[in-house]
């Protein structure tokens, strides 16, 4: 295989998001980190959906590693989510000019210099934002696409359900949008194409799938989880957070002042020795999560909290020291199903409920393995 990427057959549901990128499928697998990495990227580029690899918990080098792992097992398209406010985001953009990345995906919006760069180079940018505003804002910088996170999303997320900003954002921007939070099947395919979206994001039903290296007992976590064991904490960065109940999210929720500082500084030391960042760097980076605020070292601190206790989680499979990032949907999702399964599963029920009577199709199995 050449990193060169080739045009991929059409699919059953061309869009403006399938034109735009390149790929079969208008089904996107979202950066997720620790957990989207080349070999859940690659399989998801190989069934014909935009995989998209997450940076934020690389360094530059392992990125590059990354990157160049993908391109040399896939001949697909794929992206690169970046923070738009790391200190390194200039070099990151660099990066992917160089390896010839097809889509930036931004958590939170970049600058218009960022995307003005990576436009000039040929890359497909793609911001994801949570509001109306920011959606505008990077369409009126020159951002090809946008996806749109509501509130059922995992991870960081915003109050507004998918179901109200999806359609308001479609009708704000003249440009491609990509509703995430909250879809795992075909029916939120074909809903979301009925809202006038170019697709589907979804993170926690790639991350249940048989491709993705999270460890099983963490999966067997997810797979157990009821919709009401899905919360929202600012425990962990001080910014909500949509994540699986568990005894780190108890204790964290629980923590006095000094024991939340303490700890932040135990995973701010970890962080740093494991990212190679100078404490400056890392103490800029915190600030940025909290949008320039100076609201002094304790907050700047806490956004370390984040890689480590997801690392703990994603990686050791520690599910009592991490924690589990998750949208609502876990609390649906019962299978692990290789990707190509899923994604063929999720397009052809989309396909078959937007062309045939609207009769209740019942979800098909997905072929998938239960744990
Ligand atoms: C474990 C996990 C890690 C995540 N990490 C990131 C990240 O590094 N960058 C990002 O932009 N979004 C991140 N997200 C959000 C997802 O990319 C996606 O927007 C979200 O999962 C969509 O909601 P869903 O889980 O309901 O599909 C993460 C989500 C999860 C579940």
């Amino acid at each position: 295989m050449t990193g060169t990427p080739q045009a991929a057959a059409p699919g059953p549901l061309s869009t403006p998001l399938t034109s735009l990128v390149g790929v079969r499928h208008p089904l996107v697998q979202t950066g997720m980190g620790w957990v989207a990495g080349p070999r859940l990227v690659t399989a998801t580029a190989e069934a014909g959906a935009l995989g998209i690899l997450a940076s934020a918990t690389m360094t530059l080098p392992q990125l590059r590693e990354a990157v160049r792992e993908v391109k040399s097992r896939t001949g697909a398209p794929f992206g690169v989510n970046l923070r738009a406010d790391a200190s390194d985001a200039a070099e990151r953009v660099r990066l992917l000019v160089e390896e010839r990345v097809r889509v930036a995906s931004f958590a939170l919006a970049p600058s218009r210099e960022l995307i003005g760069r990576l436009k000039d180079a040929g890359i497909v940018v793609i911001p994801s934002v949570g509001a109306v505003r920011h959606a505008e804002k990077v369409a009126s910088w020159g951002a090809d696409a946008v996806l749109v996170q509501g509130a059922e999303g995992g991870g960081h997320t915003g109050q507004v359900a998918t179901s109200v900003l999806l359609p308001q954002v479609v009708d704000a921007v003249g440009i491609p949008v990509i509703g995430a939070g909250g879809f795992y099947d075909g029916r939120g395919l074909a809903a979301a194409l009925c809202y006038g979206a170019a697709g589907v994001g979804m993170g926690t039903r790639f991350l249940l799938t048989r491709e993705s290296t999270v460890p099983d007992a963490v999966k067997a976590r997810y797979l157990a989880a009821e919709v009401t064991d899905v919360t929202v904490t600012t425990k962990v960065d001080g910014l909500p957070h949509r994540m699986l109940r568990s005894e780190m999210v108890a204790a964290l929720e629980s923590s006095g002042r000094t024991a939340a500082l303490l700890r932040a500084l135990r995973h701010a030391a970890a962080f740093k020795r494991q990212a190679g960042m100078s404490w400056a760097a890392m103490l800029r980076d915190g600030r940025a999560l909290r949008h320039g605020r100076n609201l002094g070292l304790g907050p700047a601190l806490l956004a370390a909290n984040t890689p480590m206790l997801l690392r703990a989680a994603m990686v050791e499979g520690r599910t009592d020291a991490g924690v589990m990032a998750a949208g609502q949907v876990a609390g649906l999702i019962r299978d692990l199903p290789s990707v190509a399964e899923l994604v063929e599963a999720t397009v052809g029920q989309a396909a078959a409920l937007l062309a045939g009577p609207t009769t209740r199709t019942p979800a098909p199995r997905t072929g998938g393995t239960d744990p």
